[in-house]
């Protein structure tokens, strides 16, 4: 498996999307089943509640994908990815890397603190290190520090987003950076893939897209209001883990909150306005802006091949739409 340039890393795909890694949501059927439908499938490793169990994931991950690409020579099955928390609060970051060693992902998205130590674990078996970052700062950071490509999360993403618009982000990181760049934050169509390589990325990186997919973890309570909200039901916030984050305005509603009150409020402050124990992710539940083109519930085969249908009657347009300019 080539992973060393972004042309044998586009090789290796049949569409290029990341399934992003999402707390609580990703399970090792949604990264089986997105790898066979030949877009890159990742998890958190903390979603594998200990390291027997991280093990096991990334075992039955790697035969099952082995087993799969023996039956189907002919058939593009891609990568798999891990998601480390690559920072020393990390309590499981030794042990995971030890794993990381052992199952060897291809590729390690590193999200939080110094991917050196990570890099250099991967590289050693030919793996490739993908460090995410909201800024421009963080993004010189993890080049310095090894990373082989960039994943640039900019405003509207579900979980931890940013705020740079996604057009100027990947603009101004173009301007020092040639290597891999992934592009996420409220990108859930086909066409968004090719408005994304039209600016200059090459990855598109998809969470929320992939929320209400069958093989997904969430809850269906948690799949349907992914599927009936839209970008009004969504809100940025930093009082429910400190960092602020996307969420879904009803989750809020539900668990007792006025989400009117949310503004320049701490996390101490709300039980003054509900409850004081909804959890993150748990009770108030992430989602990103684009969730308004979501409109069923399907299959993550159901979904590539939707996605690849959009993107490519996108390029198509686009090209027919050249070709009347130069007639014109
Ligand atoms: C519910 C939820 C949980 C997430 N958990 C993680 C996580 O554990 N680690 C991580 O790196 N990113 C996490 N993310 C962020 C995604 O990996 C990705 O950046 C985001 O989904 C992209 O934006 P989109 O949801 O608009 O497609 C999470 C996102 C969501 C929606």
């Amino acid at each position: 498996m080539n992973l060393s340039t972004t042309e044998s890393l586009k090789e290796l795909v049949h569409l290029p999307v990341i399934v992003s890694p999402m707390f609580l949501v990703s399970n090792t059927e949604m990264v089986i089943h997105a790898c066979k439908a030949g877009v890159i499938g990742s998890f958190p490793a903390l979603n594998a509640r200990t390291e027997k169990i991280l093990a096991e994931w990334m075992k039955q991950i790697k035969d099952e994908l082995e087993r799969y690409k023996k039956e189907n020579p002919n058939k593009k099955v891609a990568p798999w990815a891990v998601n480390f928390i690559a920072h020393r609060t990390n309590k499981r970051y030794h042990e995971d890397l030890q794993l990381i060693k052992k199952y060897q992902p291809p590729i390690v998205i590193t999200s939080l603190g110094d991917p050196s130590p990570v890099a250099q674990v991967v590289h050693e078996y030919g793996g490739i290190v993908l460090t995410d970052v909201i800024n421009i700062t963080f993004a010189k950071k993890a080049i310095e520090k090894g990373a082989d490509g960039l994943i640039l999360i900019s405003a509207g993403a579900g979980g931890h987003g940013g705020t740079y618009n996604p057009i100027s982000f990947v603009h101004e990181v173009r301007t020092f950076w040639d290597g891999p760049i992934v592009l996420g934050g409220g990108l859930s169509q086909g066409e968004d893939i090719l408005a994304a390589e039209v600016i200059g990325a090459d990855f598109v990186y998809m969470g929320s897209r992939f929320i209400p997919a069958e093989e997904s973890a969430a809850s269906d309570a948690y799949k349907k209001m992914v599927v009936d909200c839209g970008i009004e039901d969504i809100i940025y916030s930093d009082v429910f883990s400190g960092i602020h984050a996307n969420y879904l305005i009803p989750s809020i509603v539900n668990a007792g909150i006025d989400p009117k009150q949310l503004e320049n409020m701490k996390k101490e402050d709300l039980s003054k306005v509900g409850n004081a124990d909804a959890r993150a992710w748990k009770d108030i539940l992430g989602a990103g802006q684009g969730i308004g083109a979501i409109q069923n519930q399907q299959s993550i085969a159901e979904i590539v091949e939707e996605l690849e249908k959009d993107y490519l009657q996108a390029r198509k347009k686009i090209t027919e739409g050249q070709q009347f300019a130069m007639k014109k």
